[in-house]
């Protein structure tokens, strides 16, 4: 694992931007791997200024994304489809046909995994993968378990999972208890990985991910297991480490 210390969340998501700017240019058809969660916005945002600048061409990317709400469609505005168009997604020129998310409309898990698992074969893998980290350390929606899930599968998201997500819904109530997110397997087949991580509410768990065990009651620690991930983070997240 190879860390890159930034002073703050602005300096984080430039750097992930710089590398996901090179990626497109080395590739210009390479498959994208896009989180939601509020980490990536910067990035984003970046990636829009760069865009718009005349520096980044989109045309030929493609992109998956690692999750979604189970029961929201895309019109909702809590679903992640949502998300990834407002962020992004209508401030670029990449083709929609090239944009890959689960389809939380679904209501048959098998089926939709499936899909979405061929849909993800059919790209030829991931070249990048962005990830974000959750506060018990889950990645996609990969919540902490007995076994590392190998393929999409759909899950019963934990009570603190819900409780972190409330903020971006009305009520309680409103966060489905439910998604559909690639798996362990499938996050670790993408050729390269970066972890984004700021705040220092992530401290703790981000020292667990890099130091700590290999245990699927911490998802993300199977990342020291991957030979290419980068963890881009802030001096917040990382000040557990210092120690
Ligand atoms: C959500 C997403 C994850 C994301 C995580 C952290 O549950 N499914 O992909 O990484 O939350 O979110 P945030 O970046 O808002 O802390």
């Amino acid at each position: 694992m190879k860390i890159y210390r930034t002073s703050n969340y602005l300096e984080m998501s430039r750097t992930a931007a710089m590398i996901l700017a090179a990626q497109i240019q080395l590739k210009p058809d390479c498959v994208l791997g896009l989180a939601t969660g509020s980490t990536p916005i910067g990035t984003y945002e970046e990636l829009v200024r760069l865009h718009r600048l005349g520096y980044l061409d989109f045309s030929g990317v493609r992109s998956a994304n690692l999750d979604e709400y189970r029961g929201l469609d895309r019109e909702n505005e809590q679903s992640y489809y949502y998300f990834m168009q407002h962020h992004l997604f209508r401030h670029i020129n990449i083709s929609p046909e090239n944009t890959f998310i689960p389809d939380g409309s679904q209501q048959d898990p098998d089926k939709e995994c499936a899909r979405y698992e061929q849909t993800l074969k059919q790209l030829g893998g991931v070249d990048l993968q962005i990830l974000g980290l959750g506060h018990n350390g889950h990645i996609g929606f990969n919540e902490p378990a007995d076994t590392f899930p190998k393929a999409t599968h759909c899950v019963s998201l934990t009570r603190s999972t819900i409780e972190a997500n409330r903020r971006f819904f009305e009520k309680e109530e409103d966060v489905p208890r439910q998604a559909y997110t690639m798996g362990i397997g499938t996050i670790l087949q993408a050729k390269k990985i970066l972890l984004l991580v700021s705040g220092s509410d992530k401290a703790d768990i981000l020292k667990e991910v890099i130091t700590g065990p290999v245990t699927p009651q911490v998802p993300a620690s199977i990342l020291q297991f991957h030979p290419d991930v980068t963890v881009i983070a802030d001096e917040a997240a990382l000040a557990r480490l210092d120690a």
